[in-house]
Parts: C-alpha cells; structure tokens; sequence
C-alpha cells in the first residue's frame, strides 16, 4: 500500500515546528472541526505598532495532517503582518505540504480557521474591529460543545452537564451538574476554561459546580 502522506507531511508531522502553548498571548483561538471532532489551539503575540507576528505556536489534538498544517500554518504566518496573515489559505498550507489527501482537507481547514480566529481575537480586543460581536449565552453555548463530558464521550450540552449559563457587565457564569470533587471536575472545568477565557469583552470567567 502506498501511504497518501507526502514527503512534506511527514516532516512536518514527525517534527512539528512552533509546537506549545504561550502564556498571556496577545491573540488566541481553540477550535474544533465539525467534521472529526479534534481540535486545535493557536496562539499569536503581535508587535502592535507595525501589526507584524512576531512570534506564534500551536497545539493540536488531530491527525498526522493537522499537525503538519499547523506546523506549516504557524511558518507561514510568523513575521508577516495581521493582513498578509489572514490571507493564507487551506489551498497556500497544502500547497506548502506538497498536497493533501482529499479526505484531509478539512485538517487544514481547521488549521487555517484557527490562525484567523487569533487574529480576530488580536482585533477585537485591541478595538480595531469596528462593531465586534458581544459574548452571548447562544455563543458560549456553541464554544461549549467543544468541551466533552469524559463519562459519555459526548459534549458537555448534549448531555445536559451544564445546567445554567450566564454572561454579564464581562462575566461569564457556568453551573455544573458535577461534585466538585468528581474525578473530571477540574479537567471539564479547564477545558471549559480553554474555551471561554479569552473572549474579547471577558475578564472573569467562573464555573460552579453544583451537585
Ligand atoms: Fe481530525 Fe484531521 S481527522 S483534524
């Protein structure tokens, strides 16, 4: 059997580059692909007064072609302006990576998706977005079906682990139907964490658990 990666994929998978998570970055994104269920992290930190991105990393819970693209994603963007940046495409990333299986497309996809969304992150909250979209409960909703309930396997709204959510003057309040002291209270309340926190006009982000 011939394997569809190319030579490209497989460095870049064997040997991701830009791999980790920064602390206090100036833009962020976590999302997940609808079409799997994995995800990615991205991070960019940018020289506000030339809008360059100086530096950028990456975290990718997905296969082999994710990671490559992210690793590519990450090359391609890092010392290019906010603008250059948001034109790179799923099409540039594959091209890079000498071609993907038409299967994995939406791998990069997601790579692509999340390297925009941190720059959207950058955007609104620096104000350079003209009328930025507020946090609602609705959205938080949708971020939240990316956090799985490690008991089921599903996502923590589907099976109903989230009983209350609310959002006000820039806090968020999330109630748990779990014990505190439950076996995966604190790895749903990072994930939900991972989420929410960055959102632009967010400053507190709390999670009650209240069984
Ligand atoms: Fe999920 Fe590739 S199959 S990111």
């Amino acid at each position: 059997m011939k394997f569809p990666y190319s030579k490209e994929v497989l460095e870049h998978f064997q040997d991701p580059h830009n791999v980790g998570k920064m602390e206090d970055p100036d833009g962020k994104s976590v999302i997940g692909s609808p079409a799997c269920g994995d995800m990615v992290a991205l991070y960019i930190e940018v020289d506000e007064e030339s809008s360059v991105i100086t530096d950028i990393k990456f975290e990718s819970y997905g296969c082999a072609s994710n990671i490559a693209t992210g690793s590519i994603i990450t090359e391609l963007a890092k010392g290019k302006t906010l603008d250059e940046a948001k034109k790179i495409t799923w099409k540039d990333a594959s091209e890079a990576l000498g071609g993907l299986p038409n299967i994995k497309v939406h791998c990069s996809v997601l790579a692509v998706d999340a390297l925009s969304e941190a720059i959207q992150n950058y955007e609104e909250k620096h104000g350079l977005i003209k009328d930025p979209v507020a946090t609602t409960v609705e959205l938080i909703e949708t971020r939240l079906k990316h956090v799985f309930n490690p008991m089921v396997g599903l996502d923590i709204i589907k099976t109903n682990l989230v009983k209350d959510i609310q959002v006000r003057d820039g806090v968020i309040t999330v109630k748990v139907d779990l014990a505190p002291d439950h076996q995966f209270a604190e790895n749903i309340k990072s994930e939900i964490m991972d989420r929410l926190e960055f959102l632009w006009d967010i400053k507190e982000v709390t999670i009650e658990f209240i069984r």
